[in-house]
């Protein structure tokens, strides 16, 4: 089986395809950083005006990219939510109308399950059942990942998501969208413990998050500095305080799941996911409990399109089709998905 996939849910217009046997055969990828920078955030009809510009070229260059013709392509995978609906309408649209065309099965992917699986395209693979940590823009999920498909949330965040704290302080540091990654290079200069900062939640029992306290902390912080009076290096060492107190709540509640599951398997996955600092802590903690760590690599741990074929093939590999109505979701609660095939899953498909 041969999957062409589509990626539209927010600012990354992304396309690829992956082949059963031999593996992934294209990833392309247009981000729209540059057109919402002036903005500080992604705007929604701006973001869907561009996905539909990009979009077609971008799927042909896929099709070059793995020597494929639309003959070779036996199905077609898109995200069909969470996301930014006008964005997810326009790859769903396109998606369906080349399956249309091309009379190929198509496929609405959970964007949640796409990153939980992105770890599978890589070698060796995690091992089933596992225990995940996602962390992206929008979400801070703790799952116990039974099977594929097979999902159990053990905690998430009250408030902001993990990046979305990542993002909200760069802002206020006055670093540039996306502030995540600017962020974590910032810190990289930092000194360690030259500002003290709350651990939301790391002395309460569960798997629960809060990282809203985290930057009201730091706003306040910056408030008592003179105007003026932040050099660069205090602008490093609070983007040190401020990693180091995400990381550390992050990695305490990941291994915490992780005793409770039992697993010997901790996945990271999601935009976070690429940043270096929780990559070794994470790493290092879960290899004292004797379990092992597995990462997709860093370009996968961002929003991408080969995420969306993996978790796509699972399902058309199944069976599982949708039918040629349209539709997307903004919201949609990863424990509704059911594995692959089964009549649950079969149940929650499109209408033809
Ligand atoms: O998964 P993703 O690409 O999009 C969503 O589905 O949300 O995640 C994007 C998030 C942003 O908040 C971004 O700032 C954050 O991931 N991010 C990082 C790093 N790279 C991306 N946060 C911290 N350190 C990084 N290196
Ligand atoms: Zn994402």
């Amino acid at each position: 089986m041969r999957v062409l996939a589509i990626e539209t849910s927010c600012d990354e217009t992304a396309a690829a395809v992956l082949d059963a046997e031999r593996g992934l055969l294209s990833h392309q990828l247009w981000s729209q950083i540059d057109l919402h920078r002036a903005y500080g955030g992604v705007v929604p009809e701006l973001a869907s005006r561009d996905h539909l510009r990009r979009l077609l070229p971008l799927v042909r260059a896929s099709l070059v990219e793995a020597g494929s013709a639309a003959e070779d392509i036996d199905g077609i995978a898109y995200t069909a939510g969470p996301g930014l609906v006008g964005a997810l309408l326009t790859g769903a649209a396109l998606a369906r109308a080349l399956a249309y065309a091309w009379g190929r099965p198509a496929i609405g992917v959970h964007h949640l399950e796409g990153h939980l699986l992105a770890p599978m395209l890589e070698d060796p693979p995690p091992p089933l059942p596992h225990t995940a940590l996602l962390v992206s823009g929008g979400h801070t999920l703790l799952v116990d990942v039974r099977a594929v498909g097979h999902y159990r949330v053990l905690g998430q965040t009250r408030d902001d998501a993990a990046g979305e704290a990542f993002d909200k302080i760069a802002k206020l540091l006055g670093l540039p969208y996306p502030g995540g990654p600017q962020l974590a290079a910032l810190a990289a200069q930092g000194r360690a413990a030259s500002y003290e900062l709350p651990r939301p939640m790391l002395d309460r029992p569960g798997f629960e998050f809060s990282f809203s306290g985290l930057k009201t902390a730091v706003a306040q912080r910056l408030r008592t500095v003179a105007a003026g009076a932040m050099t660069e290096q205090m602008r490093a060492d609070v983007a040190r305080a401020v990693q180091d107190a995400i990381v550390e709540t992050l990695c305490a509640k990941a291994i915490r799941a992780l005793q409770f599951t039992g697993h010997r398997a901790l996945v990271l996955a999601g935009g976070v996911g690429a940043n270096l600092a929780l990559r070794e802590r994470l790493s290092a903690q879960a290899a004292r409990l004797g379990a092992r760590l597995y990462l997709p690599r860093l370009a996968f741990c961002t929003d991408n399109a080969a995420m969306i074929a993996r978790a796509g093939m699972y399902r058309l590999q199944a069976g599982e089709h949708d039918g040629l109505a349209v539709q997307v979701r903004a919201r949609w609660p990863l424990e509704e998905l059911a594995p692959p095939g089964s009549a649950e899953a079969h149940a929650a498909r499109l209408p033809s």
